[in-house]
């Protein structure tokens, strides 16, 4: 299996896991990172899901070249459709997606990347958009996805001229949000992740929907209006005033 699925309380650490290969997106990948997506985002068990790499050498480093290399023009657009398909679904999933870049984060290891809610780097990341190189684009969302992140200018130019960013660029132009040293990366993903899962699931949902969806002031008071038919609102105010940790079940 190249695609790991660890649960450890309400967390879900997912793990590409094709190592000697750079941890780089066959079909046969993605179409299991689909399966455990799906499952994920059905489980009301699981309240924060962190994706990774296996090793400590790259996050992803891209869609799979020797399986792409002999592509035609039906079987790419499939491919791409499959790919856009996967982290459409990453992306929609109701609850908080960390990306934990644990190196290379190229090409569809990048559009990875971007259609998880948070980036944390390790300071030894290298991030790009490399398809121009081999006569390509992205195929996996990151036309779309990169400019809305960091500007349209730092996208095309990333798109364009094929370079890779260093961590410490990529925090700078808010390409990733946080980074860390080697032995910290994990760990301090990991706390964050905690930290996340303590809230209310109902509240977590709402705000990554009423930010994805991005139509406006309308579905944000229609998403905060409905957290107030559950438990949870009323048992975090509650516990505010009465000046203790909240419990919430949700
Ligand atoms: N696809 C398939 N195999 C890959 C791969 C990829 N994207 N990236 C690395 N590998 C393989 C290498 O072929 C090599 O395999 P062998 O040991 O069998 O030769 C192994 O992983 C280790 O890689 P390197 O020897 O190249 O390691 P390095 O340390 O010299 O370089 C690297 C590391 C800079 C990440 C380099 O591997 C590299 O540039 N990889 C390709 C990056 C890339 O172009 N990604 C974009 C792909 S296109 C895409 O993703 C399109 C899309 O949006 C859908």
């Amino acid at each position: 299996m190249a695609v790991k699925v660890q649960v450890e309380h309400s967390i879900a650490l997912v793990t590409i896991d094709r190592e000697k290969q750079l941890n780089a997106l066959n079909i046969e990948t993605l179409r299991e990172l689909e399966k455990e997506l799906s499952a994920l985002n059905d489980d009301r068990g699981i309240k924060v899901v962190v994706v990774t790499g296996a090793g400590s050498k790259a996050f992803v480093a891209g869609a799979d070249i020797a399986e792409m290399k002999d592509m035609t023009e039906e079987e790419a657009r499939d491919f791409s459709a499959l790919g856009q398909r996967v982290f459409g679904l990453l992306e929609s999933i109701p609850k908080p997606v960390i990306a934990a870049i644990n190196g290379y984060a190229l090409g569809g290891g990048c559009e990875l990347a971007l259609a998880c809610d948070l980036r944390f780097a390790g300071d030894w990341a290298k991030m790009g958009q490399p398809e121009i190189g081999l006569g390509i684009i992205p195929g996996f969302g990151g036309t779309q996805r990169l400019p809305r992140l960091v500007g349209r200018g730092r996208a095309l130019e990333m798109i364009l001229g094929g370079g890779r960013v260093d961590a410490e660029t990529a925090l700078k132009m808010g390409l990733v949000e946080r980074i860390y040293a080697k032995d910290e990366l994990m760990p301090k993903t990991m706390e964050f992740a905690h930290r996340l899962a303590n809230y209310s699931l109902c509240a977590l949902q709402a705000a990554k929907t009423a930010i994805i969806n991005g139509d406006g002031q309308e579905s944000e008071r229609d998403l905060f209006a409905q957290l107030f038919t559950g438990a949870d609102q009323r048992e975090g105010m509650t516990a505010f005033l009465e000046r203790r940790p909240p419990r919430f079940t949700e």
